[in-house]
């Protein structure tokens, strides 16, 4: 038989090093997976990556999309299946995978049905990749986390929420603007819940460690002149909004994921705003998943930062984890 082109074209040297690919999947290739995927493989950060949606077709074509543009990127090996076959052997799961509000649903509803959801993949996840890191992302994210830590069995430091990272940035960037400088010189940070009830920590917003409230008492209270305080009414308002005018949010989360992952991959030990196991902290009480800023490396989280709060905010965060652990304690698992 002849001989085949590829083995007329190469040949072998004997290879003397194990190569350890990194391996991600996105469960979910809805709006906020493909920009999950797509930043992923965009800014190189991934060697493999899984797609995994029931609904089939769509995750096909999207595998295909995205092999097609190899030769523009650092080459990745795509792959996908419906069930979660394909995540064998992740180092990093990515879960956007959810339902939407039905018109008129309550929240609560929604929530036991992203739980079925979750019931029927996060198993099965872990059992084809031991030694993975969960990252959630699907709302109500805080609650997914918990339950996804539940269902998992992993320890805490291994799953966390994307949670208020995206929160945190959307805040720099409405304060740099009004500041004009760039925001990345803008210190803040949103913690509590993603969501209605996330917690803009005033006291600590500074520019080159110097305090806002330091220079302006009444900054972030209603009796400011100047109105900081829209800014988080902004931030809040900011997914619906998006919502109201295209639909869904998927770039700004995207980057979001994508800038976690990095964080992860390359052990940068970046302080960053995600969904984690609080009890203890603050003054929480039950097992509560909610944002902090936490320490992020290749071992997942590494340590919390203990903010200095005011009673005010660390009161808020109390309210913000007695909501979540209301609507934990409705779930049937
Ligand atoms: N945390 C954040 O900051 C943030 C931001 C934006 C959106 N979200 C959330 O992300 C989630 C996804 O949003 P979207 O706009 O991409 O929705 P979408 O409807 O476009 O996509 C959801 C995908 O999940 C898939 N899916 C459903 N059940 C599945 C299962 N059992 N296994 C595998 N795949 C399954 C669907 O087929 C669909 O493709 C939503 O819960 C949304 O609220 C979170």
């Amino acid at each position: 038989m002849a001989e085949s082109l590829a083995s007329q074209l190469f040949r072998p040297v004997e290879a003397t090093t194990a190569f350890k690919p990194v391996k991600v999947t996105v469960v979910g290739v809805g709006a906020v997976g493909m920009a999950c995927a797509f930043s992923l493989v965009q800014q190189g950060l991934v060697s493999e990556l899984a797609l995994v949606d029931i609904d089939k077709s769509k995750m096909e074509g999207e595998v295909l999309d995205l092999q097609h543009g190899m030769v523009f990127t650092s080459p990745v090996k795509v792959t996908g299946s419906p069930g979660p076959e394909s995540s064998a052997g992740s180092d990093l799961v990515i879960i956007t995978a959810g339902v939407r509000q039905r018109e008129g649903e309550p929240r609560l509803s929604l929530v036991q049905r992203n739980v079925n959801i979750y019931k029927s993949l996060i198993p099965k996840l872990v059992e084809l990749s031991p030694d993975t890191l969960f990252l959630v992302v699907s709302n109500p994210v805080d609650v997914l986390t918990y339950v996804t830590w539940k269902l998992s069995g992993l320890p805490a430091h291994r799953v966390f929420g994307s949670g208020t990272n995206l929160d945190s940035s959307r805040f720099r960037v409405l304060l740099a603007e009004r500041l004009d400088v760039a925001p990345s010189s803008v210190h803040g940070w949103v913690i509590g819940e993603h969501g209605d009830s996330s917690v803009p920590v005033w006291s600590g917003v500074n520019v080159a460690g110097v305090p806002f409230k330091q220079v302006c008492p009444t900054f972030g209270t209603p009796d400011d002149p100047e109105k900081w305080i829209e800014s988080h009414k902004q931030v809040v308002d900011g997914a619906y909004e998006v919502i109201r005018l295209k639909g869904y949010t998927c770039w700004a989360i995207g980057l979001s994921v994508a800038n976690l992952t990095q964080c992860i991959f390359r052990n940068e030990k970046k302080v960053v705003a995600i969904s984690t196991l609080v009890k203890g902290l603050h003054g929480v009480e039950d097992d509560v998943f909610l944002s902090v800023p936490c320490v992020l490396g290749r071992q997942g989280l590494d340590r919390m930062v203990v903010q200095s709060l005011t009673e005010e905010e660390r009161a808020n965060v109390l309210k913000s984890a007695k909501t979540l652990h209301e609507v934990q304690e409705s779930i049937q698992f």
